[in-house]
């Protein structure tokens, strides 16, 4: 049986950080343990121009603990007013690796994204052009499209049209949720890859439902029922290529989770290396972590893997804490549900 395994270090690429004292609180979890993470621009006001992510980049490296080895990969947020010549004098100069579109009010912190795509087609066709990546939140915000079809439909209506109307252009669909979303990955080429998150490989929606409400599983997009997450299950263990690690991880203070209207977001940062070593180790797939956690993602934004390695080990159930302590409350951390046995060293 094994015991240990020694993998490069892990990337996130999909991370929520926030500003101020939330940032100062989450990014340790992060950084102890990724060595990059893709830092999504959702800040209220939004990261839009490179000036905004040049100032909000040095917020995070300022915030990051003495001796820390981390780098922050830079998002910009998409808008209708977003100036092809920005972006792409911000992806030449390295300050930022590519630009994440929200369809408007599609989750936190999305009142300034997309309604109309035609609006934006100049920003990807240059986007297209230099080969910068596009994080897409698939789904439709159509009132009359049920939360748990969102996904599907964007793929069909959204998703598809915009990559057949600009060749070339490289998309990442993000924390991908559905059977749906596997199988479109899946058979398309290396222009597209998929992310998918810890929790997602974890929970269903009964989890979120049954027996009681459980706001801290609540995140956009929901979690759907369980064939889905069986299909996600397959394709995060499969070693295809197309689907890496984008944990989601996405801070809310306690007070915000559970409420009346409780924010959307499942913070998972401290515990997702643990968690996702006993999934992959229940399917008999530890031997395909190192890819998706640190492989898959580097081909696709065609960056180097990273040199240092971390060691997960097994043994007694590892002690997490419940919650993680901010200036603004308490922040509960994922419960996966079952105990974790794998430590990283
Ligand atoms: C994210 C957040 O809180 O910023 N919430 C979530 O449920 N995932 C936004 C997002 O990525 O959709
Ligand atoms: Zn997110």
């Amino acid at each position: 049986m094994t015991q240990s395994i020694t993998i490069r270090r892990p990337d996130d690429w999909h991370l929520h950080l926030r500003d101020g004292a939330m940032l100062q609180a989450v990014l340790p979890e992060t950084a102890r343990h990724f060595a990059r993470a893709i830092i999504m621009p959702n800040l209220v006001p939004p990261v839009v121009t490179a000036k905004d992510a040049a100032a909000y980049q040095s917020r995070i490296l300022a915030a990051l603990p003495e001796g820390a080895d981390f780098t922050p990969l830079m998002m910009l947020y998409l808008t209708e007013d977003t100036d092809p010549a920005d972006v792409a004098a911000a992806h030449a100069s390295g300050l930022v690796t590519g630009v994440k579109l929200y369809p408007a009010g599609a989750t936190t912190n999305s009142a300034s994204g997309v309604t109309d795509f035609d609006k934006v087609r100049p920003v990807l066709e240059k986007m297209a052009e230099i080969g910068m990546p596009l994080c897409m939140h698939g789904e439709v915000t159509d009132s009359d499209i049920d939360i748990f079809d969102r996904e599907a439909v964007f793929i069909d209506r959204v998703l598809d049209p915009i990559r057949r109307a600009t060749p070339g252009l490289r998309v990442v669909m993000e924390h991908i949720t559905t059977k749906n979303g596997v199988d479109y990955a899946k058979s398309q080429g290396e222009d597209l890859g998929a992310t998918i998150t810890t929790h997602h490989l974890i929970i269903n929606r009964n989890h979120i439902l049954v027996g009681g409400i459980k706001p801290h599983y609540y995140c956009l997009p929901v979690a759907k029922r369980e064939s889905h997450r069986l299909a996600l299950l397959e394709a995060a263990t499969s070693g295809d290529a197309t689907f890496f690690l984008g944990t989601d991880s996405a801070p809310h203070t306690d007070e915000n989770k559970e409420s009346a209207c409780g924010c959307a977001g499942v913070f998972s940062a401290s515990n997702t290396m643990s968690c996702l070593a006993e999934v992959f180790e229940s399917q008999g797939a530890l031997d395909k972590l190192e890819g998706f956690a640190s492989l898959h993602g580097p081909a696709f934004y065609r960056l180097p893997a990273n040199e240092k390695t971390i060691t997960l080990r097994k043994g007694d159930p590892v002690p997490y804490p419940a919650s993680i302590p901010t200036e603004d409350g308490p922040v509960t951390l994922f419960d996966p549900g079952f105990p974790l046995h794998w430590q990283v060293d």
